[in-house]
């Protein structure tokens, strides 16, 4: 049942009738943002233009300062050219002149290299002139890491020793995934950052948890009271993430090729997603009461060993084929890919939760790129009910089937089974659904992930960001499967053409145990 256009005005004017509460109110210190690498991709691409429509919605304080780091000589004039050009480029509306040049007027830059003490000297006389003083008196100073993770170490001892994380300064250091290679590499991350920071002065982003669809999961969950007491092992039949990209690897070789489909996806938001569609409620709505159920959903995640492995993921690699009527080439053709690289871009795999909700359920994950299309969504399936009453030759296999949309559609539907009108017994498939773009009222705002993320480290909010145990405990859940991937050899690859959903080895997985991938 596709919803008429009627419907959606009536949720739209329940929306404005119940839910007319002034937004909340963001009030953030005078602070400066030292972003090292200020001029990368990264910088250009999400954070300065994140950081210019913060300031066009006016969310930011009067006082504050945005001090770009990296190693090519600019001047401060420099600077603004370069962030007013990214803005241009990448921003999602066109500038305002009027707003550009009070923003542009809070923008530095100091060159030097990130191993250079000099570099932090010229920091320190920097932060001493334009600083300005929170009411409690502490100057307010996030770093932002978006660099290259080889440049953390000396980049948080020479914050350390050049004394800039002490005394009026109150310091937040924010750091862009990935968070080590492997659990061992992440811990000695951690062991790194607690030498000079406590845990909560660490903020890891990790975008997707920034997008509202993924923060409405707790929402979804926990503020309505219908699903809740079905959200176990007794009415759930199996639970299905899929993060699917229609894009290659675009211009990431060099990274890519270190990386593979299960550092980039699966190790954190497949595990976030996981976490928040499994994880216990929480005792109140506070960062690490949150925190503390999504390490418990990672610790008791049943642990690989090399058989279950070898049976239950699948591995693959993206030949040549067509997307949007686009022929594409193979990863091994990709700019900058050896011909003969075994790197994965498409992993799938059966998990466990071994707890008292859901011992016996298992989660199917996949995720791929150059596949049919972007999607990423979550299907909920239900168990059937205990008796067949109706037509054997009724063709819906799974009546209660519930879909979380994360992108490209933020949407939540309900598929249901009613009666096909007639003479027979037969069952018709219709859907209940809530679309985020098309029923709520036209004023709500839709923050992008960085702009979410960014406010709540200004404000001191944790919540959405991993912490040090969770980050370690998704790398238990994970390393099991990058090792035995690494030490055994790769399947003939290229394994799936891309612009299909990827190897049919992918599709056994569940044919296997009598279900199928939620087709789209
Ligand atoms: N790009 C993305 O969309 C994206 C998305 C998610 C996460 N990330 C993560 O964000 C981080 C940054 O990625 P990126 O793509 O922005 O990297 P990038 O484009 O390579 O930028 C690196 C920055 O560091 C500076 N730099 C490099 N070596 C330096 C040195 N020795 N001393 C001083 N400055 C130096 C560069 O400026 P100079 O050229 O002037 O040296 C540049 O500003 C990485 O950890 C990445 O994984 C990136």
């Amino acid at each position: 049942m596709v919803q008429k256009k009627s419907d959606s005005t009536l949720n739209k004017k329940r929306g404005e009738k119940y839910c007319d509460i002034t937004p909340e109110k963001i009030d953030i210190d005078p602070f400066t943002m030292i972003i090292f690498g200020g001029s990368g991709d990264l910088s250009k691409r999400k954070l300065l233009p994140t950081l210019y429509h913060l300031c066009h919605d006016q969310n930011l304080p009067d006082e504050f300062s945005i001090i770009g780091v990296a190693s090519t000589d600019r001047s401060d004039e420099d600077y603004r050219k370069l962030v007013g050009d990214a803005i241009k480029e990448f921003s999602r509306d066109n500038i305002n002149n009027e707003c550009w040049e009070n923003f542009s007027r809070h923008l530095f830059y100091i060159s030097g290299s990130f191993d250079d003490a000099h570099t932090y000297e010229k920091i320190s006389r920097k932060l001493e002139q334009i600083s300005k003083s929170a009411k409690k008196g502490t100057r307010e100073i996030i770093y932002y890491m978006a660099v290259p993770p080889g440049f953390l170490p000396p980049i948080i001892e020479k914050l350390s020793t050049c004394k800039l994380c002490q005394g009026t300064f109150n310091t937040r250091l924010i750091i862009e995934k990935p968070f080590g290679r492997d659990r061992a590499s992440a811990a000695e991350l951690n062991r790194l950052l607690s030498n000079v920071f406590d845990e909560n002065q660490v903020y890891r982003i990790d975008h997707y948890l920034g997008k509202e669809t993924v923060q409405n999961i707790i929402f979804f969950r926990f503020a309505n009271s219908i699903f809740e007491p079905l959200w176990n092992r007794r009415y759930i039949d199996h639970i299905q993430i899929s993060v699917a990209e229609s894009l290659g690897i675009e211009n990431r070789a060099k990274f890519y090729e270190k990386a593979g489909v299960v550092r980039d996806i699966v190790q954190n938001h497949m595990m976030q997603l996981l976490a928040l569609v499994t994880m216990e409620p929480p005792i109140g709505f506070e960062a690490d009461y949150i925190r503390d159920e999504k390490v418990k959903v990672f610790r008791t995640m049943r642990s690989m060993d090399d058989e279950y492995i070898d049976r239950y993921t699948v591995r693959g690699q993206y030949g040549a084929g067509t997307i949007n009527s686009q022929k594409t080439v193979s990863y091994r053709n990709e700019k900058n890919i050896t011909p003969d690289s075994n790197t994965p871009t498409y992993f799938a795999g059966k998990f466990y939760i071994d707890n008292w909700r859901w011992a016996g359920v298992p989660f199917y994950l996949r995720t791929g790129k150059r596949l049919k299309k972007r999607i990423t969504e979550i299907t909920i399936h239900f168990k059937q009910p205990p008796l067949r009453l109706f037509s054997s030759t009724c063709e819906i296999r799974e009546p209660n089937l519930l879909v979380l949309g994360v992108q490209p559609h933020e949407e939540i539907s309900l598929h249901l089974g009613v009666k096909r009108p007639g003479v027979g017994n037969q069952l018709h498939p219709v859907n209940m659904s809530f679309s985020y773009e098309k029923d709520l009222p036209d004023n709500v705002h839709f923050p992008l992930p960085y702009e979410r993320l960014l406010l709540d480290c200004m404000k001191g909010d944790q919540t959405l960001f991993a912490r040090q145990d969770g980050i370690e405990a998704m790398w238990s859940v994970i390393d099991p499967i990058i090792n035995r991937w690494d030490n055994t050899p790769a399947p003939e690859f290229p394994n799936y053409n891309a612009g299909t959903w990827g190897p049919e080895e992918a599709n056994n997985l569940l044919i296997k145990d009598g279900r199928q991938w939620w087709l789209w």
